[in-house]
C-alpha cells in the first residue's frame, strides 16, 4: 500500500504528464507495432517521464509497462504496472479518448490505480479500502436495475481478427439483450466509465495487464465487479479476458460469456 501522501504525490506525477503530451502530439511520429497496434513519440516520452520520476521516489519498486520488456515477474513481487497512453489509435486519431493509467501491483493484487484523460482533465483513481474519486469526488458503479437499459462497452480485439467469427454471436446475444453498446477504443477509461456508471459493462477479451491493472481498483473501490470471463480473479500479469461491470449484472454477463467459444 502506499500512503495519503505518496498517493498524492503520484497522482501529481500523472497530472503533470499533461503537459508534455501536448508538447510531443505537435510533432507526431507514429510506429506500427503489429495490426492495428501502434506506438507515438508521445507514449515513449510519458512512458520515459513517469519510469525516471517513479523510479525516484521509490526506488524500490520496479515498472511494467506496455513499451517495454517485462521479464523476470514474480507473484509475490510489488510492481507499477502503467499504459503510458491507453488509446493510441484515439491519440493519433485526435479523437481526445486517451489516457495514462497507473496500477501499483502488490503480492497478487492492484491496491492503487490512477487513471488520467488529459483531454478531459478527468483524474480517477483509488486505494484499497479508500473509495474510488473522479477529481477528488467519491464515484460508485451505476445501480440502474434492468439489463435491458444497460449500456455496455465491448472491445473488439483488433489484433487477433481471426477471433471475431467467435466473439461478434457473443456481442449479438449481449447487444439484444442490453440497452446499447459503446466502443471507446480505451480499455481503462471504459473501466473508469463503469466505475462511474456512465457504462453498465464493459468486457474485452485478451487484454494486457496494461490495459485492465489501474482500472480494477478503481472499478471494485467504487462498488462494481471485476473479473475474467470465467469468473476467475485476474492475474495482473499476463493477458486476461475482462468484465468488469456493475455488480446486478455480473450474473447476466458472465452467463453470456460462458458461451464463447476460441478457435
Ligand atoms: C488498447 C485500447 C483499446 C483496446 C485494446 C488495447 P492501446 O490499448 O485499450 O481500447 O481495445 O485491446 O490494446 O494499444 O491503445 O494502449
Ligand atoms: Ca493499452
Amino acid at each position: 500500500m502506499i500512503s495519503a501522501e505518496e498517493q498524492k504525490q503520484v497522482l501529481s506525477l500523472v497530472r503533470q504528464t499533461k503537459d508534455l503530451i501536448l508538447k510531443e502530439m505537435k510533432n507526431e511520429e507514429v510506429m506500427v507495432k503489429g495490426a492495428a497496434n501502434y506506438v507515438t513519440n508521445v507514449d515513449l516520452a510519458v512512458q520515459n517521464f513517469l519510469k525516471e520520476e517513479l523510479g525516484k521516489a521509490f526506488p524500490d519498486i520496479a515498472l511494467i509497462a506496455e513499451e517495454k520488456e517485462n521479464t523476470g515477474l514474480s507473484e509475490e513481487g510489488t510492481y507499477w504496472i502503467l499504459d503510458p497512453i491507453d488509446g493510441t489509435a484515439n491519440l493519433i486519431l485526435d479523437f481526445r479518448m486517451s489516457a495514462v493509467a497507473l496500477g501499483l501491483y502488490e503480492k497478487g493484487e492492484i491496491v492503487f490505480g490512477a487513471v488520467f484523460n488529459p483531454f478531459t482533465d478527468e483524474l480517477f483513481h483509488a486505494a484499497k479500502g479508500e473509495g474510488a474519486y473522479l477529481n477528488g469526488n467519491a464515484i460508485h458503479a451505476s445501480s440502474t436495475e434492468h439489463f435491458g437499459d444497460a449500456v455496455i462497452s465491448y472491445g473488439s480485439t483488433p489484433y487477433t481478427k481471426s477471433e471475431a467469427k467467435n466473439l461478434f454471436p457473443i456481442f449479438y446475444n449481449i447487444f439484444m439483450k442490453c440497452g446499447d453498446f459503446r466502443r471507446t477504443g480505451s480499455a481503462e477509461l471504459d473501466m473508469c466509465y463503469v466505475a462511474c456508471g456512465r457504462e453498465h459493462g464493459y468486457l474485452e477479451r485478451d487484454l494486457k495487464p496494461w490495459d485492465y491493472s489501474a482500472g480494477t481498483i478503481i472499478v471494485r473501490e467504487a462498488g462494481g465487479v471485476v473479473r475474467t470471463w470465467k469468473g476467475e480473479e485476474p492475474t495482473y500479469l499476463t493477458n486476461g479476458d475482462i468484465l468488469a461491470c456493475a455488480p446486478q449484472f455480473e450474473e447476466i454477463l458472465l452467463k453470456e460469456l460462458a458461451g464463447e467459444k476460441k478457435s
